[in-house]
């Protein structure tokens, strides 16, 4: 029998419909994995579970018995947990203040019972946890064990874990996943959020896969693979994108990057002299966790920020540095991080692909707003737009507003591009589409850094990787050389990897 079964449950917000008729059981002892991309409703059917949401329709039932869940008080005595994607614990208070907050009153309970009671519970799951230390001390990857401990000192017997992964580097998600099949081992049943494919490979029984809020489809995982589960939660074919060595030109040096130290506004070093060539036809990643100093190189490769020391060459010829004019006459395109800063949202998609070369509209200080529209045509079909010239940028969708900045920037033959989080927040077929275009412009010869959070993508489409933490190159890696574990380690500041 399911521990937990969903039967034909529907959640609507206004118009939307992000939960339509879904049925979801949940077998005890499994890992189960919810899979689907942004926006197919996956947070809002297990917030429904918890109840934090309350269904328009359908019913939940618990050990076959139905049950309302009026709030998660409602959930966790039905033997419900979940850790969110934002962790709700309390920086200033100990992981044992934090497991027992909210449950038990702490301020009558004595300190050493308390230490003692939550240590108890961590053995016996096998958890590695100084009751002791302060949550603000701890590491990402450590806050979230907090949390599971949390839902496990509760007394869970279904944790649901909502993209656990997201946040964590892939050595740190090796070790979550362990710790869920110790869990699995102790007769506990965990649904997993992910939208990525290898890990419902990796550590699921069944997948649930949602699309546009409906069942896409339910399959054990080891009668399917990756392509499949792709299919179902996009709805079509996706493309392999493949990357290709041979354009690399080993004697011709598309970006140089020379020494370059940047400190922050209190003085603090965000960049320390890092020095790194991308040849042209090469794509070279740069891997490391947010903050490493990754935003600082971008501004300075925009011009948008002048470095305390350092140089920067485009094809052999120095930029003036903080003068994002020179970056753009010496064809530098840059695929902004935030994407809403890289387009003026209550101007028209036309006006936005021009906003670059604005100069070659204009005749005698007035617009030519007929060639505009004419080039804007040319661009949006080239680059698959789903606007109107006329239509107000901010009214499109990120997969399109993203399309309007690759469309403005590559369709000017650049020699070297800067493409930052070029995908975060974009679903699985723009992603594809920016990948596309990324190899593209290799392909045709010009130098690509990609810096990106997202180490899965670094590792699809660099021929290189370059590691970096707080403000230096630690590690260099090519693409037929590639470890995760050593990069991993690198990327959170392990001397150790050093080799
Ligand atoms: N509180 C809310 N109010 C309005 N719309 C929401 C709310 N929560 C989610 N949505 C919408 O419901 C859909 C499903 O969202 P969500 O469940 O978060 O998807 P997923 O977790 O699969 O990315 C999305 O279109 C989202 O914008
Ligand atoms: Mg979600």
């Amino acid at each position: 029998m399911a521990v937990v079964e969903m039967r034909g449950v529907s959640k609507r917000f206004g118009s939307l419909v992000a939960n339509d008729q879904i049925d979801l059981d949940i077998a005890s002892n499994e890992i189960h994995a919810l899979l689907g991309e942004n926006g197919a409703g996956k947070s809002t059917l297990m917030k429904i579970l918890y109840g934090f949401y309350q269904p328009d329709e359908g019913e939940i039932l618990v050990e076959g018995k139905p049950v309302t869940l009026k709030s998660p008080v409602d959930a966790i005595r039905a033997g419900i947990g979940l850790v969110s994607q934002h962790f709700s614990l309390v920086p200033t208070f100990t992981v044992a203040e934090n497991i027992v907050l909210g449950f038990e009153n702490t301020a009558i309970l004595n300190h050493d019972k308390l230490n003692q009671t939550v240590a108890d519970t961590a053995r016996r799951y096998g958890f590695t946890i100084e009751p002791n230390a302060v949550v603000r001390d701890l590491s990402v990857g450590q806050q979230q064990r907090v949390e599971i401990l949390k839902a496990l000192y509760r007394q869970c017997r279904v944790l649901i874990l909502d993209e656990p992964t997201a946040v964590l580097t892939p050595r740190d998600a090796a070790a979550l996943f362990d710790t869920l099949r110790q869990l699995q081992k102790q007769n506990l049943s965990v649904i997993i959020i992910t939208h990525k494919l290898e890990e419902v490979m990796a550590i699921s029984q069944r997948v649930t896969v949602l699309r546009l809020g409906k069942v896409a489809g339910r399959e054990v995982t080891a009668q399917t693979n990756p392509q499949a589960l792709a299919r179902l939660m996009v709805g079509r074919n996706v493309l392999e994108v493949t990357r290709n060595t041979e354009h690399i030109a080993a004697e011709s040096i598309a970006l140089a990057v020379n020494d370059l130290s940047v400190s922050d506004k209190r003085g603090v070093p965000a960049l320390r002299n890092v020095s790194f060539d991308v040849h042209a036809g090469e794509v070279v990643g740069i891997a490391g966790i947010a903050g490493n100093g990754q935003s600082e190189l971008v501004a300075v490769l925009g011009g948008l920020i002048k470095p305390d020391s350092g140089e920067v060459l485009v094809s052999g010829q120095p930029v003036e540095l903080g003068d994002p004019r020179s970056f753009n006459q010496m064809k530098v395109a840059r695929i902004p991080e935030d994407r809403l800063k890289g387009v003026v949202g209550d101007l028209s998609v036309a006006e936005n692909l021009a906003l670059e070369q604005i100069g070659d509209f204009t005749r005698a200080g007035h617009l030519n707003h007929k060639q505009m529209r004419q080039m804007a045509q040319l661009l949006i079909a080239d680059f698959q737009i789903k606007a109107e010239p006329g239509d107000r940028v901010r009214t499109l969708s990120g997969g399109n507003i993203q399309k309007v900045i690759l469309a403005r920037t590559l369709s000017r033959q650049p020699d070297v591009v800067i493409a930052a989080q070029p995908t975060r927040g974009l679903d699985i077929g723009a992603t594809e589409y920016v990948h596309q275009k990324l190899l593209e412009q290799k392909a045709r010869g010009a130098g690509v850094l990609l810096v990106s959070e997202d180490l899965d993508e670094t590792r699809l489409l660099s021929d290189r990787i370059l590691v970096i933490y707080a403000g230096s190159i630690v590690g260099e890696f090519s693409a037929d050389e590639i470890d995760i574990d050593q990069i991993s380690l690198l990327m959170a500041g392990s001397k150790a990897a050093v080799k």
